[in-house]
């Protein structure tokens, strides 16, 4: 049986880091009130990189640890909800940057902070299918474009990130095991930002705001219950159980989120991987951040079993498991 085995993984993030200190000079709160309440001490931003820089970086680092030409990518699936532009695809960008074949496929998926998680489940149904050797699923997003920062209560939050895995069709018992991906859309207006495109002559209302919009408390509540939820989904599909798991690998919105999280699941605190004291949220560039991160410093080991849950806007939320 084919499956998709992640050869490689990068990521990138820019190089000016946002503290919380510095926030405290921007709007009214304080390094204790955003470290306590999210566990976030800083992030990063983009100056001069932009959504496709990120994403181009990322993919570039996962090429070369995988050993892989972008000559042999067959398939370029980016998840974002910032792309870098209204069209062509920020996927698209990435295969010109690299130098992908012409007559690869390249696209995006919006899927919000699940955006890297939709992305792989695609890129993994492609691989399994046999139509697709090898694919670059990339998770990027670019939010201090989109965050109001005079708004305290979203500013704290996020940061700008870019994570890719190199996906290899192989037969055996590695790769990816199982991808489960979800939505429900009557959640819509818990998290949000609209298109900030200008006015139409022809429209008589007022132009939205293009900031993120979110209702922190409910996001916090249902984040919660359904992070759990994917990831008993996970271990039940594979027959798994917490001594099993080797790492999982949460979305990096809060750490009390991802803490609850743990003790529902009953794991213990090293097989949970966690980096958002650095990054902040950065959507759907928060998983393949803190993979590429995990894989880097020694975490994961031949043989692992990893599960991955993402949640997000839309809302959206998915898993996956994955033997190393
Ligand atoms: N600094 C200082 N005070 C702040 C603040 C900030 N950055 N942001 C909000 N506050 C204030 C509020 O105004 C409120 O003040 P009040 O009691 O005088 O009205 C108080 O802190 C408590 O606010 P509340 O929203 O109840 O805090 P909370 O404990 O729920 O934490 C979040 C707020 C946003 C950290 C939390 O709800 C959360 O993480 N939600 C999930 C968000 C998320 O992860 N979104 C992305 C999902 S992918």
């Amino acid at each position: 049986m084919l499956r998709a085995r992640i050869v490689g993984t990068g990521s990138y993030v820019p190089e000016k880091v946002l503290t919380n200190q510095d926030l405290e000079a921007m709007v009214e709160t304080s390094d204790t009130w955003i470290s306590t309440r999210t566990g976030i001490r800083e992030r990063r931003v983009c100056v001069t990189d932009t959504t496709a820089d990120m994403a181009s970086k990322a993919a570039k680092n996962a090429l070369k640890a995988a050993g892989v030409s972008p000559k042999d990518i067959d398939l370029i699936v980016v998840g974002t909800v910032t792309p870098e532009m209204a069209f062509p695809a920020t996927a698209c960008l990435v295969q010109s940057d690299l130098g992908v074949r012409s007559g690869a496929a390249a696209f995006d998926v919006s899927a919000a902070c699940s955006g890297f998680l939709y992305a792989l489940d695609i890129a993994n149904k492609y691989i399994k299918s046999g139509e697709v050797k090898k694919a670059l699923v990339i998770g990027v997003d670019r939010f201090s474009k989109i965050i109001d920062w005079k708004d305290r209560a979203t500013c704290v939050l996020f940061g700008d990130g870019a994570g890719a895995v190199v996906l290899s069709a192989e037969k055996g018992s590695k790769g990816v095991l199982s991808c489960h991906i979800h939505s429900d859309g009557k959640h819509w207006d818990m998290l949000y930002a609209q298109n900030s495109c200008p006015q139409t002559p022809f429209e008589d209302k007022e132009q939205a705001s293009p900031f993120l919009k979110m209702n922190g408390n409910e996001t916090f509540k249902i984040a919660v219950r359904t992070m759990g939820n994917a990831i008993t989904e996970a271990m039940e599909t594979n027959g798994l159980t917490a001594d099993n798991i080797s790492l999982l690998i949460p979305h990096q919105a809060n750490l009390r989120i991802i803490n609850a999280t743990r003790d529902r699941l009953k794991l213990t605190d090293d097989k949970v991987y966690t980096n958002l004291d650095r990054y902040g949220n950065t959507s759907a560039g928060s998983i393949p951040l803190a993979l590429d991160e995990a894989v880097r410093t020694g975490k994961i080991k031949d043989g692992d079993v990893i599960v991955f849950v993402s949640f997000g806007g839309g809302l959206t939320w998915a898993s996956a498991a994955v033997k190393w």
